[in-house]
């Protein structure tokens, strides 16, 4: 059997990569410090490390696991946390990231599946946003997850380490964090939920592009087997305003229509869509769950959650 390290595994993308290897057959080992996941979030049947990427013991779990793959999607995720200390961003997006490369080498392992972001594109300069697209991140966040990739590259030319880069749109679905930076959709689907208004900055015009965990996670599947050495955009291709997904949303949880307005906020890019024409391509594959058919598997796992 196939062994698999999968870091940040406890948290929201990664739990769903983690459930979608063991039906896919693999022998799935987690490391995941804990900051932001939850350990009620493993899935069982994975062996599990409360362990730091950033740490020497590490290696141990290296050792004891010798996995053929690598799916990295540990990371600090909070834009603005990486604005007001960049240091800490730095430390966990990239030296973490160094460490896991380093020991993916040394361990010989065949393959990095790599969480990237549409984050290191900065403002769209057209739409969709292709691969091509230049790289013009405004976040040390979208700095660092861009930094990365320039290492997975560096280690396959010279190293023979292989590697996938999937760059991720708005991705939501069961399991993510309302608190903090927490998606659109979560923060809506948790205030809806409990009976509050939810915000909306500006008029709700600006749009993105909302794919399902569930799809996410199955691109990481193909990814161990197909794309070697290239960068992927994982995304729906479609194009949703906030005020359409709270339209969806209110209509799914069966609450009132009612919206707070607020300012704008500074710098918010007003359009997002992420074309995945090159995902099609190389994976065969598209995304197969609608934002409808999504918001509902969201809304039905939040309410248990909501009324536990
Ligand atoms: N959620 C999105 O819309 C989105 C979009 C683009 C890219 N991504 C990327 O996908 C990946 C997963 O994001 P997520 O939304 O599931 O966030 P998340 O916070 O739920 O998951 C990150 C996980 O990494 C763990 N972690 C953080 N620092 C660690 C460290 N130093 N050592 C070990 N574990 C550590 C956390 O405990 C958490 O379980 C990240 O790499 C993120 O940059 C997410």
């Amino acid at each position: 059997m196939e062994k698999v390290i999968v870091t940040g595994g406890a948290g929201f993308i990664g739990s769903h990569i983690a459930e979608a290897l063991l039906d896919s057959g693999y022998q799935v080992a987690i490391v995941d410090n804990l900051s932001t996941g939850r350990r009620e979030n493993v899935p069982i049947g994975v062996d599990f490390h409360e362990c730091d990427i950033c740490s020497k013991e590490l290696a141990t779990i290296f050792e004891a696991v010798d996995p053929q793959y690598v799916i990295h999607a540990a990371a600090q995720i909070d834009v603005n946390r990486s604005l007001s200390d960049p240091m800490f961003d730095a430390r966990v997006n990239i030296q973490g990231s160094l460490n896991v490369l380093e020991l993916a080498r040394r361990y010989g392992c065949k393959r990095v599946v790599y969480s990237s972001s549409a984050a290191v594109y900065g403002n769209p300069k057209y739409l969709p946003i292709d691969e091509e697209h230049q790289i013009d991140a405004i976040s040390p966040y979208g700095i660092s997850k861009h930094t990365v990739e320039h290492y997975l590259y560096m280690y396959r030319e010279v190293y023979g380490l292989d590697y996938v880069v999937l760059r991720y749109a708005n991705v939501y679905g069961p399991r993510q964090d309302a608190s903090g930076e927490g998606g659109v959709v979560a923060i809506f689907t948790d205030c809806l939920l409990r009976g509050m208004v939810p915000t909306v900055y500006g008029d709700g015009s600006q749009t993105r592009d909302f794919v399902y965990v569930k799809d996410i996670a199955k691109a990481n599947i193909l990814a161990l087997g197909t794309g070697g050495g290239q960068i992927i955009n994982v995304s729906s291709g479609q194009e949703t305003s906030v005020m359409e997904l709270l339209r969806l949303l209110q209509d799914e949880i069966g609450s009132g229509g009612e919206v707070a307005f607020a300012k704008a906020r500074p710098g918010e890019i007003s359009r997002s869509i992420l074309c995945n024409h090159k995902m099609r391509q190389l994976l065969q594959w598209q995304p197969e769950v609608g934002l409808a058919t999504g918001l509902k598997a969201t809304v039905e796992e939040a309410g248990k959650v909501t009324s536990k």
